[in-house]
């Protein structure tokens, strides 16, 4: 085992973007852990937009982050922790953790699935999907559906989740060309656009020309007025995120269509992920039969390496992730017996 620890700490509040600059790796002894404690090297790491609107605020400058992450214990002063066992917590954006067992969550396994998979679409991302759409669209079967950011990892996981469910038709839409024809090619799309190829609602209009019921909102702004636009009366919008607006200086964009929302008796709804625990056993019951027999792939961008986990983090916020952007420990799939490799879902690092 490694003699030193590295942490993130985010070191300036950035204006706009950010960038390498605003964050420091440290070095220190690694840590020992107390009675009442263990030691967990960490092996897998989510980066994710809402570290983003932390970095506004909530993120404590030259003090270690907070991020969803997975571990192995390494040392233990607590029975209730095992060394050798995998553990998630969120201690993460550092390479090793000392934790209570209160602060850890003990993963089940499924044979075949990467552990990874528990970051993604068995994990916070996957679970947010899946309550954007039974809880808050209320899909019902042969409903259309548009989501935006698409090609991301909410929306992989929601363009699965809704094919499994019987959606009508899907469109999507990601940020390249590539990206699109990834949602048509493998994810399950229908129909996919560029946002950035031309104005949303003619694009939208182009690839739903007969409207939609459910609008999943990963960006706000021109995507959701153009949304607004398109649904049919009775239609529900799911506000899911703003990532168009994380990095966004200048005035919010002004929705122009609200009225609407009142004249085809529209429903627009937000929620927050940590609001639905209880709908954990459910998401697994219900995609990880479709992960065993491969119809569901986990959709991710692994990058390789705890030193490139900023350089993971600023690419996901510039769109170079198809699905879940995961940053892993080096060697780490050769000790996960539900790896596996499949060239479509498990890219290195994607490129646009
Ligand atoms: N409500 C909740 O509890 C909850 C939970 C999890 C996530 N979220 C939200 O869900 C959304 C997706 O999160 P995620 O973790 O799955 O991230 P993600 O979609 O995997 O990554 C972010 C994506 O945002 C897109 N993007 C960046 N700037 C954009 C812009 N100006 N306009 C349009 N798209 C832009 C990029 O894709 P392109 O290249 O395609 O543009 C990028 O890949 C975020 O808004 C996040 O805050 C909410």
């Amino acid at each position: 085992m490694t003699e030193t620890a590295l942490t993130v700490h985010q070191t300036a509040r950035p204006h706009g973007f950010p960038t390498a600059g605003h964050f420091a790796f440290v070095e220190s002894p690694l840590p020992a852990p107390a009675p009442g404690t263990a030691l967990v090297e960490n092996l897998y790491w989510s980066v994710d937009p809402y570290h983003r609107e932390m970095m506004d605020g909530d993120f404590a400058l030259n003090a270690p982050l907070e991020g969803r992450t997975i571990g192995r214990v390494v040392a233990s002063r607590d029975p209730a922790l095992t060394e050798g066992e995998i553990v998630f917590h969120r201690q993460g954006w550092r390479t090793h953790a000392v934790v209570t067992p209160g602060e850890v969550r003990r993963l089940p396994r499924f044979e075949g699935v990467p552990l990874s998979a528990h970051l993604g679409i068995l994990g916070g991302t996957g679970l947010t999907a899946y309550v954007g759409l039974t809880r808050i669209a209320e899909l019902r079967e042969g409903q259309d559906l548009f989501v935006s950011a698409a090609a991301g990892g909410v929306g992989t996981a929601t363009g699965r989740l809704a094919r499994l469910m019987g959606s009508g038709r899907l469109v999507g839409s990601a940020g390249s060309a590539a990206k699109a024809a990834y949602l048509t090619e493998h994810v399950g799309y229908d129909a996919a656009f560029d946002h950035r190829s031309g104005p949303a609602a003619g694009l939208l209009a182009e690839a739903a020309p007969e409207g939609i019921d459910v609008y999943v909102d990963n960006v706000g702004g021109e995507q959701l007025d153009a949304a607004i636009s398109a649904l049919r009366e009775r239609g529900r919008i799911v506000r899911v995120g703003t990532v168009a607006q994380y990095n966004a200086t200048g005035t919010p964009y002004a929705l122009r269509n609200l009225p609407d929302i009142v004249e085809k008796s529209l429903r627009m709804e937000g929620f927050l992920v940590s609001d639905y625990p209880h709908l954990q056993e459910e998401l697994y019951e219900f995609v990880v039969p479709h992960l065993q027999s491969g119809r569901v792939g986990p959709d991710e961008t692994v990058v390789e390496g705890f030193d490139r986990i900023v350089d993971a983090f600023l690419g996901m916020l510039r769109g170079e992730n198809r699905g879940k952007m995961i940053v892993r420990a080096p060697g780490e799939r050769r000790t996960d017996p539900g790896s596996r490799t499949d060239p479509r879902t498990r890219l290195r690092h994607a490129s646009r």
